[in-house]
């Protein structure tokens, strides 16, 4: 297998302190490319750093919603120009969170606005963090129709009626460990409705654990194998041919 996990938060000290060993556990699982996703000023810089010195790392880079309130119009330009390089394949994670509301929604709502701004500039995909926002987000995103190069909502929970709207919008969909918890009954269902070159998955590691590995801690890239082996499940398909087609769905979202 060739697996993509396509955001990751390398950076983050549970993982940053034993990369190697961590890359290397990946490519023996399958995981054979990251994508590393920046959350603020100075974890954005050590993406960068990150994606110079690993060749099969790529990076997204944004300011997360819980941040909004600290961020200035000179971060936004700082995170235009650190953009522009050739391996920063998007823009995000950017979105709303409303469950734990660590900036105020208007807040939320104009760095938003302002990162997808930037991605529709320089048409990068865009990824989005959506908690407790799901029709905030879908509205401001309506607002950029025929703009954004892609969007995929990431870390997915949405209801059938959710998604319908997502795939009639032509947005992709990202599927985390969450999926593969005993009560994800009805999440799984709604991954069978999202055709494969719609789908993405990812670990969001060190957070989410996918099942039957929920009591390793920190998530790590190896670990997408069990989220790969459960949507394949859930498909009825092989785990490898599924791979391959995910695959092939993550390098067409992120130009790869
Ligand atoms: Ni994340």
């Amino acid at each position: 297998m060739n697996l993509i996990d396509t955001h990751a938060h390398l950076t983050f000290e549970e993982l940053s302190g034993q990369l190697d060993d961590v890359l290397a556990r990946s490519v023996d699982a399958g995981v054979t490319r990251w994508i590393t996703v920046g959350t603020h000023v100075a974890d954005n810089e050590q993406v960068l750093r990150l994606i110079d010195k690993y060749d099969n790392m790529y990076g997204a880079l944004g300011y997360h919603p819980h941040d909004a309130k600290d961020i200035s119009d000179a971060d936004m330009e700082l995170l235009k120009q650190q953009a522009a390089h050739i391996k920063v394949l998007a823009i995000g994670e950017c979105g709303l969170d409303y469950h734990y509301m660590h900036s105020p929604a208007e807040t939320q709502q104009r760095i938003f606005r302002v990162h997808l701004d930037i991605a529709a500039d320089i048409q990068k995909p865009v990824v989005i963090h959506t908690r407790e926002a799901f029709d905030e987000s879908m509205a401001i995103l309506a607002e950029y129709a025929g703009r954004l190069k892609n969007v995929v909502i990431h870390c997915y929970g949405g209801d059938v009626e959710q998604t319908r709207l997502v795939l009639d919008r032509g947005y992709y969909i990202s599927f985390t460990g969450t999926v593969t918890f005993k009560r994800s009954e009805a999440l799984r269902e709604v991954a069978k409705m999202i055709p494969l070159d719609r789908l993405m998955i990812e670990t969001d590691c060190p957070y989410i654990s996918p099942h039957p590995k929920r009591n390793i801690r920190p998530n790590e890239p190896a670990l997408l194998i069990h989220t790969a082996q459960c949507l394949a499940d859930v498909h009825g398909m092989e785990v490898e041919e599924f791979a391959q087609k995910i695959t092939q769905t993550s390098e067409v979202f992120f130009g790869l």
